[in-house]
């Protein structure tokens, strides 16, 4: 495993869109997939601002989104579909045809789960981008969730409901459940950025990098992974 971490997080912010950008660079018909959440908007921000200056040809990549909340449509400025097209997709000019994301409003959501493991199937990721819970889930894999899945359905862990309450402006209005990657899925990308910003995010990477493989933390199992890169502000770092 490679970690960086950086001193602020506006240099971790930087240091994480280059990982990406590089991965584009070497590779422009990459197959990325990305992640909502907090951690990464400055990330998609500094991105875009890249792929503005540097004029990279990202039009080239296949863009995937790791998770969804069920229930929420894509339209809705709090889906994480909308959130990362328009916080990054957009802005960097990827088209419509190039971006693939679980439809969290299907009425059969095992079909939607199925359909989108046969598009992870035919394009296989070279890079998955992580954020993690405080709890330990990547994507919406909560603590308890069996290694072996692919795309699946999950009722939200309570403290992913509480630490998502700021955004939805309530406990109550957090959806109760998510559709996500599973973890067999990301664990079978060919390489993997993990980011973590701030000191709330501390002691669980202490936890996943340096603690026991266990379901109990399913960041841990990325221990596992043989290409494993960990982008980190020094707060997130503190404890290892
Ligand atoms: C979210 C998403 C994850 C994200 C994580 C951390 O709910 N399901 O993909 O990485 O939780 O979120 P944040 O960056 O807001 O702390």
């Amino acid at each position: 495993m490679r970690i960086i971490v950086e001193d602020t997080e506006e240099q971790f912010h930087i240091a994480s869109a280059l990982e990406i950008t590089k991965q584009v660079v070497a590779k422009p018909e990459s197959v990325i997939t990305f992640a909502g959440g907090e951690t990464t908007v400055g990330v998609h921000r500094e991105l875009s601002q890249l792929c503005r200056q540097w004029r990279i040809d990202f039009s080239k990549m296949k863009a995937f989104t790791l998770d969804e909340y069920v229930g929420l449509s894509p339209d809705d400025p709090r889906s994480v579909s909308y959130r990362i097209r328009h916080q990054v997709l957009n802005p960097i000019g990827l088209q419509s045809d190039h971006i693939y994301m679980p439809d969290g409003m299907d009425e059969d959501l095992q079909q939607a789960c199925y359909t989108y493991d046969r598009l992870l199937d035919a394009y296989p990721v070279d890079l998955e981008i992580l954020g993690i819970g405080s709890n330990g889930h990547i994507g919406f894999n909560e603590p308890g969730t069996p290694f072996h899945l692919d795309t699946h359905v999950i009722n939200l862990a309570s403290r992913t409901t509480q630490d998502k309450a700021g955004f939805f402006g309530t406990v109550g209005s957090v959806p109760e459940q998510g559709i996500t990657v599973g973890i067999r899925r990301i664990m079978r990308s060919k390489q993997i950025l993990l980011l973590a910003k701030g000191k709330g995010k501390s002691e669980i990477i202490r936890q996943a990098l340096m603690g026991p493989i266990t379901t109990d933390v399913p960041a841990s199992v990325l221990q596992l992974h043989p290409s494993l890169t960990i982008i980190m502000d020094k707060a997130a770092a503190e404890l290892l």
